[in-house]
């Protein structure tokens, strides 16, 4: 579909008069074939009367999910559902203004409860807490207090546990004149073994530029730590390929943090300079994929730049499509984790088989295991304490011949 039909769709939905959000609920979806008049409306109309709402179903425990979809005047779309907070799908353009979907996802909830998905526990799209990424053991030891944490990957914690934020119901907020979405969800004292009442927000916003903006907030009653991410998995082809491996990914780091066999930093900080670990100059995932330890690239890199300023983490360039996806945040390391578990078990949004390799996570954060690493940047937020974390993944394109750009 090309960008021009959506814009003046856009423009109708915008005219349509004065609708709230929720009030478009039902309207037909980006796909549709409606034949827009010729009408006009202000970037200020366009924004701001366009987040729609629709059931997105039940949870197993019989509460309704909706689905929120933002839209920008470029006609980029971007869903979003209340259960974990999840970015579903995300249509951004290729060089010729086509849009795809470049994540990976299910149209419904019934994707994201299946048994297939739930063993496999892929985390698509999801936020990913209270601590994304692995806690060794599942213990920890804060202000002199012992936790256990529960453990659902071997005897590792991992993304928050059996139940993590990205298995419960986010109350969420249209914010309208931001083009945003909040999602609030109050992790109640104790659950998964954390300590405190951890309220956290999470805010995704789609700017005139095809950007998706992410911020994070949170506050507890007590000392905690907490590690937010979101865990969306990209494939810029769009459907149009069977596997990841052919885009060209650049990041930001200099080092990354060495793992044992389960994956939990040994503490080492080590160059990537000279090793199938280096992205710091464009490289295909495809290139150096299968020389990588463990079956694939699953490590936090280390991103240069201050810790809690905003800064580039990667650039990641489609070449069959043009897509070009930018990655900047304040967290201070980037889970690159090139879908090695994907195994065909998991068919999703488009009827496409979500194969080894078929899309690959940038996960902003804080590095594994913090909890147990002194010399890892601090995960634990105290009372009177708000955690404050920003990630913006940014959309674009690029012709053929154009040169990659540098990386910061
Ligand atoms: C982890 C992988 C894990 C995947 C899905 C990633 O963040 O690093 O090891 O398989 O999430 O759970």
């Amino acid at each position: 579909m090309k960008r021009s039909k959506i814009n003046k769709r856009l423009v109708l939905l915008a005219l349509a008069g004065g609708l709230g959000a929720g009030s478009l609920a039902g309207c037909s979806n980006p796909e549709g074939n409606e034949e827009p008049n010729e009408l006009t409306a202000t970037k200020d109309q366009q924004q701001g009367m366009d987040i729609r709402q629709v059931p997105f179903g039940t949870t197993k425990e019989g509460k309704e999910t909706t689905l929120y979809t933002l839209t920008n005047a470029k006609g980029m779309q971007v869903q979003i559902t209340d259960y974990g907070a999840t970015v579903t799908s995300i249509l951004a353009p290729d060089r010729d203004g086509e849009l795809g979907n470049v994540v990976l996802g299910f149209d419904s909830l019934a994707g994201y409860q299946s048994p297939e998905y739930l063993k496999s526990g892929p985390y698509f799209g999801a936020i990913v807490g209270r601590y994304g990424n692995r806690i060794a053991k599942g213990r920890f030891t804060l202000k002199g207090q012992k936790y256990r944490l529960a453990t659902n990957n071997g005897e590792n914690h991992l993304h928050g546990g059996t139940k993590g934020f990205d298995k419960v119901v986010w109350r969420a907020e249209p914010l309208p004149d931001q083009n945003a979405v909040r999602f609030t969800y109050v992790s109640p004292d104790g659950e998964e073994g954390y300590p405190g009442t951890l309220t956290s927000s999470v805010t995704y916003t789609l700017t005139e530029d095809n950007a998706l903006k992410i911020d994070y907030s949170a506050t507890t009653d007590k000392a905690t730590p907490v590690n937010l991410t979101n865990h969306s998995y990209f494939n810029l082809a769009a459907g149009q390929a069977s596997d990841a491996l052919d885009h060209v990914i650049t990041l930001n780091a200099d080092r990354y943090t060495v793992v044992n066999a389960s994956l939990i930093p040994t503490g080492e900080l080590r160059e990537v300079a000279g090793t199938v670990m280096d992205f710091t100059g464009p490289h295909a995932i495809g290139e150096r994929v299968k020389q990588v330890e463990g079956g694939g690239y699953d490590h936090n890199y280390v991103l240069n730049g201050e810790n809690g300023t905003m800064k580039k983490a990667a650039t990641v360039y489609e070449p069959n499509s043009g897509r070009v996806m930018e990655v900047f945040t304040t967290e201070p390391g980037v889970q690159f984790y090139s879908g090695n578990f994907l195994d065909g078990t998991i068919t999703g949004s488009g009827n496409k088989t979500y194969n080894r390799h078929y899309g690959f996570a940038l996960e902003t954060q804080h590095f594994p295991d913090s909890p147990n690493q002194p010399d890892f940047p601090s995960t634990t937020l105290e009372p009177g304490e708000t955690y404050a974390s920003t990630t913006i993944y940014k959309f674009s394109t690029r012709e053929n011949d154009q040169p990659e750009q540098q990386s910061r």
